[in-house]
Formats: C-alpha cells, sequence, structure tokens
C-alpha cells in the first residue's frame, strides 16, 4: 500500500527522474544539505510541480516547512492555529498540550525557533490531512520538543514524510527511509537496513546519531534505543 508515487520525476535540472513508492506509515527523506529533501516534500505536498514526470498521491496534505515562519499570516498565534485548528477553543487546547499557551496572544513572528517549529507541526496537522509532510522537524527544538514532536507523529494515523539530518529522530520514528544525493535515489528501504547501509557507506555523507552509533557498535536494536531515547513505543 503506497502513499506516494513518483514517477521519473525532475525539478529544476536538480532532482533527475526520480522514481519511487513511498509507503503509508512514516517515511524519513535523507541526504547531505542541497541533495532535495524539501524539494521532494514540496512535490509531496503539492507545493511544487514537477518539470517533468508524475507525482501521484493525497490532495490534502498538512505542511510544516523548513522554515517555519512562512507559513504564519498572524496577526497571534492563537488565530493562526485557529484557522487550521477550526475556532479558537481548539487552537488554545492544543497550545495548551503542546506547553506554548503562554504565546497565544503574541504575534507569531515573534516566536523562538523553537516555538515556531511546534507552531508549523500543530497547524499543519490539526485541519485533518490526509498526509502530512514535516520538514527538519527537530530543528531548533531542545529535547523535551523533540520528544513531544516524536509523539505528536507518533499518534498520526495518516502517511507522514520527514525530512531531515538527525537520524536518531528519524530512527525513532520512521519506518521507512529514502536516501537522496547528487539528484537521484541512492537507497531506500526498511529503516533498520538504512541504518545499516548508512554505516558501511560512507560515500552515502551520513552520520548515524549518538543512539543508533551506540546501538549499533553494542549489538543492539538501534531502532528501539533511538525510540526508548524519544519516550515513543512501537
Ligand atoms: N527555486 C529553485 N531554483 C533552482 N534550484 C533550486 C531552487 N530551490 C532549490 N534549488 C536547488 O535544489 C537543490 C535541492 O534543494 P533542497 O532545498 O531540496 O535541498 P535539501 O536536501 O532540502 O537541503 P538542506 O539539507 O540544506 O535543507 C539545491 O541545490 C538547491 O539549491
Ligand atoms: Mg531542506
Amino acid at each position: 500500500m503506497y502513499a506516494w508515487l513518483f514517477q521519473g520525476v525532475s525539478v529544476w535540472g536538480r532532482l533527475w527522474e526520480v522514481s519511487l513508492s513511498i509507503p503509508t506509515g512514516v517515511t524519513a527523506v535523507l541526504g547531505a544539505n542541497g541533495s532535495g529533501k524539501t524539494t521532494l516534500l514540496k512535490l509531496a505536498a503539492r507545493l511544487l510541480k514537477p518539470d517533468k514526470g508524475l507525482v501521484i498521491g493525497p490532495r490534502r496534505v498538512g505542511a510544516a516547512l523548513q522554515n517555519p515562519y512562512l507559513g504564519f499570516l498572524g496577526p497571534t498565534v492563537a488565530e493562526d492555529l485557529a484557522r487550521t485548528a477550526g475556532g479558537r477553543g481548539a487552537a488554545l487546547s492544543l497550545l495548551r498540550e503542546a506547553g506554548l499557551e503562554y504565546a497565544a496572544e503574541r504575534s507569531p513572528f515573534t516566536l523562538s525557533m523553537g516555538e515556531a517549529r511546534i507552531l508549523s507541526v500543530l497547524m499543519a496537522v490539526s485541519w485533518q490531512p490526509e498526509a502530512v509532510v514535516i520538514d527538519e522537524p527537530t530543528s531548533g527544538l531542545d529535547v523535551s520538543g523533540r520528544r513531544w514532536l516524536a509523539r505528536v507523529i507518533a499518534g498520526l494515523d495518516t502517511p507522514v514524510l520527514i525530512a531531515g539530518h538527525d537520524l536518531d529522530f528519524a530512527a525513532a520514528v520512521a519506518d521507512w527511509a529514502v536516501v537522496l544525493g547528487e539528484g537521484r535515489v541512492r537507497a531506500e528501504g526498511y529503516m533498520d537496513t538504512i541504518l545499516e547501509t548508512i554505516s558501511r557507506r560512507p560515500d552515502l555523507g551520513l552520520e548515524p546519531g549518538p543512539a543508533v552509533k551506540a546501538a549499533l557498535e553494542r549489538g543492539l536494536d538501534p531502532r528501539c534505543t533511538a525510540r526508548c531515547v524519544y519516550g515513543v513505543g512501537r
């Protein structure tokens, strides 16, 4: 069962005839800077049209962008979230659960990077989308923010695409992974397999995070270890 199918997709001369089947569940898109992760997420969220090829997937996609401030309108945090959550009451309750209620009446543009990331994720998931994409989910988030986000992602029953450089977080939340490089798909498969591939193939330019690295060195299950770190179960 697939959430997205990419067929021979090219854009800007930077992604070259990418063909991919992305399963339902949570998928992590990995790769070096400029490898095309954000581009792939924008294509999946229909924020971008391919120059060539076809993207087949859900229509209503909630998107938390790499730069979270780009999704805000204002004038206040509560009003921005009320637009997606279906009203002020729902917005305030979501802000309370996320520990962000103290900022409800402020401009979203005054939020710190971590606070802005939390608001952008709440906006992406709160309008009952058919799928969710979250770019650089942990960028700017402290450890409790990362744990909160891992729980949010684990609780979603839609397909989810995340992109980024935090391999411990990806190992904790994603079942499937796609590695991009030089405009192409360099590896794809179950997260367990990809974590082993990454540690065997320095040419992919990816470093396992400390939890995954320690688990692999001790012969432990890296995904189980990463899930423990982020407090999410199977
Ligand atoms: N509008 C555009 N026109 C032309 N090239 C672009 C455009 N936007 C992005 N690119 C290029 O496409 C490539 C992939 O960019 P993308 O933002 O998808 O990378 P990324 O993997 O998300 O990188 P990072 O890890 O830095 O976020 C980069 O070389 C980038 O410069
Ligand atoms: Mg990016």
